[in-house]
Formats: C-alpha cells, sequence, structure tokens
C-alpha cells in the first residue's frame, strides 16, 4: 500500500485538540461514579464523530478536515476501533448502519454476521435436546461469517467521496503496525476476559505479555491485523473474503473444529435494507429494521408512551417510570415472539408499528398497578450476565449527511479466539440465536421460531443505531445508538425521551441514569439514582419488582445539532470513549 496521508501527517492531524467544557475529573471508582473528561464533549459547526474511543473519533474528524463525508469518516473511524477497540470494534463482526444523507437519501445497512451453511437448529443440543452450556458462546462454532468488511466497503462505494479506498484504511493500518498505548478500559477489559483470551495462542500472543494480561501504558502493536488491512486496503472485499485471509481463516477453523469454510466466507452477502420510520410527538425516527429488533421496539415503546405526557409527569416521577417500564414489557415480550431474520420469517413489522396496535397495548396499562400476566408463552428466563460489548458511533459532516453505526463481536472479544495469522478476532454472534425456544441467552433474552438457527440466516439482534430529524423533516437533529446487548433499545428511549421529552441537554440526558426492563426476567434493573427511593416505595407498592444492577445500563454515543447548525457531540462517561469536532 503506497499511503497517501503519511504516518507523521495522521500523528500530526490527531494531535489532542481542546474543546469547551467541563473540567477533567479523575476517572476513580466504578463507572457510574465516573465525570466526563475533556475529551467526550465536542463542540463545532461543520462536523463531528463520537465513538468508544479518542483515537478513533479524531480518526473520523481527520478525514472529514480532509475533504471526507460523514460516509468516509465512518469507515475510518469503523476501521480504527477494529485496532484500537478490540472488545468490539472488528473485522471479524457485523453491524448495522442507518444512513441519511442531506439530499435526503436514506439506508439502512445490514452486514450482520450470517450462519455457516452447515449450521442447523439443533447445533448447539446435546442427544437429549438440552442446550451445552458455553458452545454457543466459547467455541469456534459460536462464530457467525463476519459482514463488516463487506459491509463498510459497501458504504464507501456507494456514499462515500473520498476516492482512493486505501486512504480510508491507511489510519487503522498506522495504528496497528506501528502500535498505541492501552488505556485503562481496554486494561481492564482484557483483565476481566483473561481466561477467554487465554484459550487461545493466537490471542495470548497479541493480548499477553510474558503470560500477564497487557496493562495500562503498554503498547500494543497487531502486526497480523496491520498486514489483513493491507491485504484489504490493496483489494477491497476480496482481499478479506478470499485470497490468504480466507486460506488463514479456514485454517483457523480446521484446527479448532469450527464451520466456515472459504466458501462462506465467498457466500457473504451485505444487504440494503429500507430504514425504519416512525414519529414521536412529531420528531421522525429513523432506525434499525430486522434482523434488529431495535427500530421496531424502540419505536413500539414510543408509540405507546405518546400516550400520556411524560412531561408533565416529570422525569423520574413514579408515573413516569411506571408508564416506561410497562412499555418496555411489551415490547420486549413482542421481541422475544415475533422477531427474528426476515429473509426467513414473516416478521410483522407494519401491525406492530401500527399506531392503533399501540394504542390498544396502552391502553391495557393500568395506571395504578404493575401488569403481571403480559402475553408470552414461554418459560421465565434467568438474569442476564455482566457487560457484554458491542460498540457505537456517530458521525455528522458540514452538508447534515449523518451515520449512525453500531457493530459488534457480541461478547466483549467475541469468543475470544483471534485468527492465526490474521491477527484479528472472532464473533460469538451465534449466540444471538435461539438455541432452543425459551431458553435465554447470555442476555438473559429469549426467543422462538422466529428466530431459531437456519444456514445463511442472520441472528437476532438489539442493536438501535437511530438519527431523529428535527420536526420539519429536512435536517438531522440527533444520532445516537450505544451498545449493551438488550440493554441497547432502552438505552436509546431513555435518551430520547430525557431530550424530546423533558428538553434536558444532550450531555445530562446521555449522563442521566437509566431503568432496564426486557420482559423476563419480570425484575426491573436501576443503575443508582434512576429511581429515587419514595417513587421506588411507590411502584414496589404497585407490584412492580427492581434489582439494583452492578454494571451499568448502556454507553451512548450521542450528537445532536440544534436549528442554528451548532453540533455538541457527547462520549458516554460510563465508559472512555472521545468525542471530536470542529
Ligand atoms: N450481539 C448483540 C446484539 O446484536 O444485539
Amino acid at each position: 500500500m503506497k499511503p497517501t496521508v503519511s504516518l507523521v501527517t495522521v500523528s500530526l492531524l490527531f494531535a489532542p485538540i481542546s474543546f469547551p467544557g467541563p473540567g477533567a475529573e479523575t476517572l476513580t471508582g466504578s463507572s457510574l461514579e465516573r465525570s466526563w473528561r475533556n475529551d467526550q464533549k465536542a463542540y463545532g459547526r461543520k462536523g463531528a464523530v463520537v465513538s468508544a474511543h479518542p483515537l478513533a473519533s479524531r480518526v473520523g474528524l481527520a478525514i472529514l478536515k480532509r475533504g471526507g463525508n460523514a460516509v468516509d469518516a465512518a469507515v475510518a473511524t469503523f476501521l480504527t476501533l477494529a485496532v484500537v477497540h478490540p472488545q468490539a470494534g472488528n473485522l471479524g463482526g457485523g453491524g448495522f448502519v442507518v444512513l441519511r444523507m442531506a439530499d435526503g437519501r436514506k439506508l439502512a445497512l445490514d452486514f450482520r454476521e450470517m450462519a455457516p451453511l452447515k449450521a442447523h437448529p439443533k447445533m448447539y443440543q446435546d442427544g437429549k435436546g438440552e442446550v451445552i452450556p458455553g458452545k454457543s458462546l466459547r467455541t469456534a462454532q459460536a462464530v457467525g461469517v463476519p459482514g463488516s468488511p463487506a459491509g463498510i466497503y459497501h458504504l464507501w462505494k456507494k456514499f462515500g467521496k473520498i476516492k482512493k479506498w486505501s486512504q480510508l484504511v491507511y489510519p487503522a493500518h498506522a495504528f496497528a503496525e506501528k502500535g498505541f498505548e492501552v488505556d485503562d478500559f481496554l486494561a481492564r477489559s482484557i483483565r476481566a476476559k483473561r481466561k477467554t483470551l487465554g484459550l487461545w495462542p493466537a490471542t495470548r500472543e497479541i493480548f499477553f505479555r510474558k503470560g500477564e494480561p497487557l496493562r495500562k501504558g503498554d503498547f500494543l502493536i497487531q502486526k497480523d491485523l496491520a498486514a489483513t488491512l493491507k491485504r484489504f486496503a490493496d483489494g477491497g472485499p476480496k482481499g478479506f473474503y478470499g485470497g490468504r485471509t480466507a486460506e488463514l481463516f479456514e485454517a483457523e477453523m480446521k484446527r479448532t473444529k469450527g464451520m466456515i469454510t472459504q466458501k462462506d466466507l465467498a457466500s457473504y452477502v451485505v444487504k440494503e435494507r429500507k430504514v425504519l420510520e416512525g414519529s414521536y410527538r412529531g420528531y421522525p425516527i429513523l432506525s434499525m429494521p430486522p434482523p434488529s429488533s431495535g427500530g421496531i421496539a424502540l419505536l413500539q415503546m414510543l408509540h405507546i408512551l405518546e400516550t400520556w405526557s411524560l412531561r408533565d409527569l416529570g422525569p423520574g416521577s413514579a408515573q413516569e417510570l411506571h408508564y416506561k417500564i410497562e412499555a418496555m414489557r411489551r415490547a420486549y415480550a413482542d421481541r422475544a415472539r415475533w422477531l427474528g431474520d426476515p429473509d426467513f420469517f414473516k416478521v410483522p413489522i407494519k401491525g406492530l408499528l401500527a399506531k392503533d396496535y399501540a394504542t390498544g397495548l396502552a391502553e391495557g396499562i393500568s395506571p395504578t398497578q404493575a401488569s403481571k400476566g403480559v402475553e408470552a408463552g414461554l418459560p421465565a428466563g434467568a438474569p442476564p450476565e455482566e457487560s457484554r460489548e458491542t460498540t457505537h458511533f456517530s458521525v455528522i459532516d458540514a452538508e447534515g449527511n449523518a451515520v449512525s453505526c453500531t457493530t459488534t463481536l457480541n461478547s466483549t472479544f467475541g469468543n475470544g479466539q483471534v485468527v492465526a495469522g490474521a491477527g484479528f478476532l472472532l464473533n460469538n454472534e451465534m449466540d444471538d440465536f435461539s438455541s432452543k425456544p425459551g431458553v435465554p441467552n447470555q442476555f438473559g433474552l429469549v426467543g422462538a421460531k422466529a428466530n431459531e438457527i437456519r444456514a445463511g440466516k442472520r441472528p437476532l439482534s438489539s442493536m438501535t443505531p437511530t438519527i431523529v430529524l428535527d420536526k420539519k423533516g429536512e435536517h438531522p437533529y440527533l444520532i445516537l445508538g450505544s451498545p449493551g446487548g438488550g440493554r441497547i433499545i432502552n438505552t436509546v428511549l431513555q435518551v430520547l425521551i430525557q431530550v424530546l421529552d423533558h428538553d434536558l441537554p444532550l450531555d445530562l440526558a446521555v449522563r442521566a441514569p437509566r431503568i432496564h426492563q426486557q420482559w423476563l426476567p419480570p425484575a426491573t434493573y436501576w443503575e443508582p439514582l434512576a429511581i429515587p427511593a419514595d417513587a421506588r416505595r411507590k411502584l414496589e407498592g404497585m407490584g412492580h419488582l427492581f434489582q439494583k444492577r452492578p454494571s451499568v445500563i448502556g454507553r451512548c454515543q450521542a450528537i445532536r445539532r440544534d436549528a442554528r447548525g451548532r453540533i455538541l457531540a457527547v462520549s458516554d462517561p460510563r465508559s472512555g470513549g472521545g468525542a471530536s469536532a470542529w
């Protein structure tokens, strides 16, 4: 590759830039006690990028400054995350983009992983039909065929402005080749996942030094990943789904009894889908259709909640929380039953999004009692496990082109397996299928026929990349999304409500404590301060069950552009992301 941007130029462009904002605060204690670092909020007029890593956001901004549009910036940010945020940034995973171009074009791009050609509904069950614990999470059979390289290339080809593909790959390549400093967040994630990562020799070589997980301040160099990026830069998707990378991928699968072959890789297809469109209090909302459940559940909840004036009820009041919890319960119950890959199962999208359906659901909500028997027909799920990773970033440019992208390996570092010689981590997205009706996945989410495993099918997701337009439908007003498995949809919902109903400035809306209810299990989780003590007593009196959540609910990366064109980008202080703007 002959990069047109030299490494020196890259490092100059990415020198820290200071923006107005609150003073930096020491990052101590649990992530819920954190406030913003200086680079987690950024103000501008010409564009912004906000992502889970400050370096990735700065790369995106540098691309905007060099004449790229929001799509070019998104592609370069995506690839940089694959290097500097290996917990979820990826080449070996998949994701979704909701895009709105300034000329009005809209697209939902689906580059979700596909089940391998040899996959079948009972692949995670033993001879007695019991689900084998961990098989869909920690083995080579947990891996779905990655969609990310095909997805971002497709996006650039169709909407990008920068002519040369390799220019967008180059910053990521430079960080892989020359290295970068491991921050506190990455060091903690590696330590937390050391058992899973330690299982795989090629993974140990990258994330361990002298048998110990990398620490904060260590330098992480990823030569094999750099070589893979170079093949991708030179050959586009053929440089990933074919040639040397595909050979290494297949060899890794053979060695570890995985299912994916070169034929699977060559068969991967990106899908352009129609953006899911709805509205809330007059604001047009664009979000992700199936195979994500995110857009449908989000719009369903918003439609139900339009019945009441949440503003008059007041943020954090018992009544406001009651209606939110009940709306969540109903949308997640429908998620479990009706949602799956639309290419394999007829998802009743129109029915679920009809306003009179939402009105009927709202009428079924008692103002004074928690509901017990939300129609289900499935057994109760186990409580969700903690801290599963995915990552979201948002981008806007001077013309008003907007990209909302959520991407994932599923668990933090996916199944923990690095493709030997190719340097990238693999996903364990197959766990997002229903391994057996009613048996919960790692997020405690249950599913049914709609989400059963089939060869070539895409597992149901909760990723909710979303764009809200101004009331005239002319300009992007909010661009947002979050990681957090099943908690993603409720995170996006609550940030929207804080802004659209309660008029909170975006930074406070992102910071505001959140709740999470997903139908099964029946308890509602809450972050500290999300439910004032007197409201909780009242809600318990109405029959609500609560469980304090030991970890955070979502980590939102959001941008707001006001009517005068002023942009504020906010990275959730719950983690170590960064916002860049100009
Ligand atoms: N793997 C998390 C999701 O797609 O919802």
